[in-house]
């Protein structure tokens, strides 16, 4: 049985105001509701240390947005993966359409996927098409490439311990969802590629939804065979909304 998961990504949003009071206003439910769900929040990282503090003693875990492949070195702005762990981070988002959009390569992520877990960190690989690409039939091979960089660098029993996150770039901050049908064909096709290798990996990689989660949609989405929880964006930035959204989780 996987244990599902809901994570909110905050993107580049907030303040030290502004998320102490968003985490203060709801760490004690989702306290609750972490009882039956993982549930983590991934701050910009000036906030890692704001947000490590006051997870203290807390079942909701820190996430983070990225990571850098390398260990150290000449890379001007970018993080390690090794530095997170300074901060109890425990699961890193990696390949976000929205840095795929800015230059990031499947192998990158792959290769960020590697730093992430050599530091016993869990990986949220984002995986997803554009409506251009689904208009053109390639909403499964697009995903499958993004998917093969990771499973061909980092093994496919790293992927029983990894987070796959489908978030269909059309439907990321546009309010227009994937329909519980539609993300569940994309989910058991992703569990079908991984199970062509490895029964075992497929069966318990968590499989998460994201684009356009609020508390309208989220329990028809993880009611789904396939749906193991969702990555939340806007929503995650409301308390309420997102409390209601980590309490929709059916298993
Ligand atoms: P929205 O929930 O705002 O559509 O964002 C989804 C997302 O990109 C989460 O990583």
């Amino acid at each position: 049985m996987r244990r599902s998961l809901v994570a909110a990504n905050w993107k580049m949003n907030g303040s030290r105001e502004f998320i102490t009071e968003l985490l203060g206003a709801m760490l004690k439910r989702l306290d609750v509701a972490a009882t039956e769900t993982d549930i983590l929040v991934c701050p910009p990282a000036p906030y890692y240390d704001l947000c490590a503090g006051m997870l203290e003693g807390s079942a909701v875990k820190l996430g983070a947005q990225n990571a850098h492949e390398a260990q150290s070195g000449a890379f001007t702005g970018e993080i390690a993966a090794n530095m997170l762990t300074d901060f109890d981070v425990s699961m890193v988002i990696l390949g976000h359409s929205e840095r795929r959009s800015d230059g990031e390569t499947d192998e990158q992520v792959a290769h960020k996927c590697a730093a992430v877990l050599a530091q016993g960190m869990l990986p949220i690989v984002c995986v997803g098409e554009t409506l251009q690409e689904r208009e053109a039939g390639q909403a499964e091979s697009v995903v499958k490439r993004q998917l093969g960089a990771v499973l061909d660098h980092c093994g496919i029993e790293a992927l029983a311990e990894a987070v796959i996150a489908y978030e269909p770039v059309w439907a990321i901050g546009t309010g227009e969802t994937a329909t519980p049908e539609q993300a569940q064909q994309m989910h058991a096709f992703i569990r079908g590629t991984v199970a062509q290798q490895s029964g075992h990996s497929a069966a318990k990689m968590r499989i998460l939804y994201g684009g356009s989660v609020n508390a309208g949609n989220a329990a028809a989405l993880f009611a789904q065979e396939d749906i193991d929880g969702g990555l939340v964006g806007g929503a995650s930035l409301k308390p309420d909304e997102f409390i209601t959204i980590c309490e929709s989780v059916s298993k």
